[in-house]
């Protein structure tokens, strides 16, 4: 089969479309016939060297989402026959034409949806749906800030808060970004000025600030969160692009009674991947069959121009998700 090779650390030009060997389900598993997969910043910082595959995982070979059908089942899989449409997540390997996968840790591909809209979904919303709501429990009448509102995990994370009923404020660095994702529902688009936004998000809440905020920047804007943040609000920290340290007022945590917690995906166990497949199936498959989340897709591309997607996730232009045909 083909798939996108990290030759060496470095930089896009070091993916390589080669011919590798294909991989076999065993007991449990299914392998998938990879149409679409979609780029993550995950895959970026892996091409570089900085973050390695969880062991178990392809190393070499990037890739963290798919959608496509299944093409072979391992011994005692009951849940999908040949042919089926899925998508999910996978620790590693989705730059490639066949993925195995276990059975339970993928989800049944709704039926409005392409292969390439499909993948733009897995990441993006599991992201957003288990950060804001499982973890930091948004709720219908909350609000909710979304840094890099722009983003795929921001995009999708606008539409989410949006679809449960929350009052959604949403930063960007620029306004095109703020005005696109304004008609994906989001109610106030803040510009930073000089990293600043606090200020203008209690304004956009009425002076009560927010609960929850989806930080995907990180860096200084964590200072800003704490200052848009409600009473009793929380932060959770999920994407770093914005830089890997930040001062923090913590008086103000205190009298806040504020929580900012950190959450990943990639690295979790098989039980919580199977969990996050039925929040894929169960929770975020309904909002996109009936509309309420849209995949948001910038480009899409074939998989022997992965380096260039690479070029264009870096450049910051993007809005919403790079895809990449298989
Ligand atoms: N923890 C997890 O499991 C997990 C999973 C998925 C993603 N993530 C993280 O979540 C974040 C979003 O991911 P994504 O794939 O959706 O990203 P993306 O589509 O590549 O978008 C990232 C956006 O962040 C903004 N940005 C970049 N550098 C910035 C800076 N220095 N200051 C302010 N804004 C900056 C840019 O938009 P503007 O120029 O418009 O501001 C950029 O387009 C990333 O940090 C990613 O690593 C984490």
């Amino acid at each position: 089969m083909r798939a996108v090779v990290i030759r060496e650390p470095g930089g896009p030009e070091v993916l390589e479309l080669r011919e590798v060997a294909e991989p076999s389900p065993s007991s449990g598993e299914v392998r998938v016939r990879v149409r679409a997969t979609a780029v993550n910043r995950a895959d970026l910082l892996q091409r570089m060297g900085l973050y390695p595959a969880p062991p178990g995982d392809p190393q070499d070979v990037p890739g963290l989402e798919l959608a496509g059908e299944i093409d072979a089942v391992g011994p005692g899989v009951t849940e999908w026959r040949v042919g089926d449409r899925v998508y999910g997540l996978v620790g590693g390997g989705a730059y490639a034409e066949k993925v195995v996968v276990h059975a339970r840790a993928i989800a049944a591909m709704p039926a409005r949806l392409s292969f390439e809209e499909a993948a733009a979904i897995p990441e993006a919303t599991l992201t957003a749906y288990d950060a804001m709501v499982e973890q930091a429990g948004l709720g219908a009448g909350d609000n909710v800030l979304v840094n890099a509102a722009g983003s795929g995990v921001g995009t999708a994370a606008v539409q989410i808060a949006r679809a449960l009923g929350a009052f959604v404020v949403g930063t960007a660095r620029s306004q095109d970004k703020l005005d696109r994702a304004a008609a994906l529902g989001l109610d106030r688009g803040v510009l930073p000025a000089d990293g600043r936004f606090a200020d203008a998000v209690r304004a956009a809440t009425g002076g009560r600030g927010v609960d929850v905020v989806l930080e995907l920047v990180g860096g200084n804007y964590l200072e800003e969160d704490i200052l848009a943040c409600a009473e009793r609000g929380r932060v959770v920290v999920v994407g770093l692009v914005g830089g890997a340290t930040a001062g923090v007022a913590l008086a103000l945590l205190l009298k806040k009674r504020l929580r900012i917690f950190g959450t990943v995906l990639r690295s979790r166990p098989l039980e919580e991947k199977i969990a996050a497949a039925q929040l894929l199936g169960r929770r975020i498959g309904p909002l996109v069959e009936r509309g309420a989340v849209k995949p948001v897709v910038d480009a899409v591309l074939p998989l022997d121009r992965a380096g260039e997607a690479h070029r264009l996730v870096a450049s910051n232009a993007t809005f919403g998700k790079i895809v990449l045909s298989v």
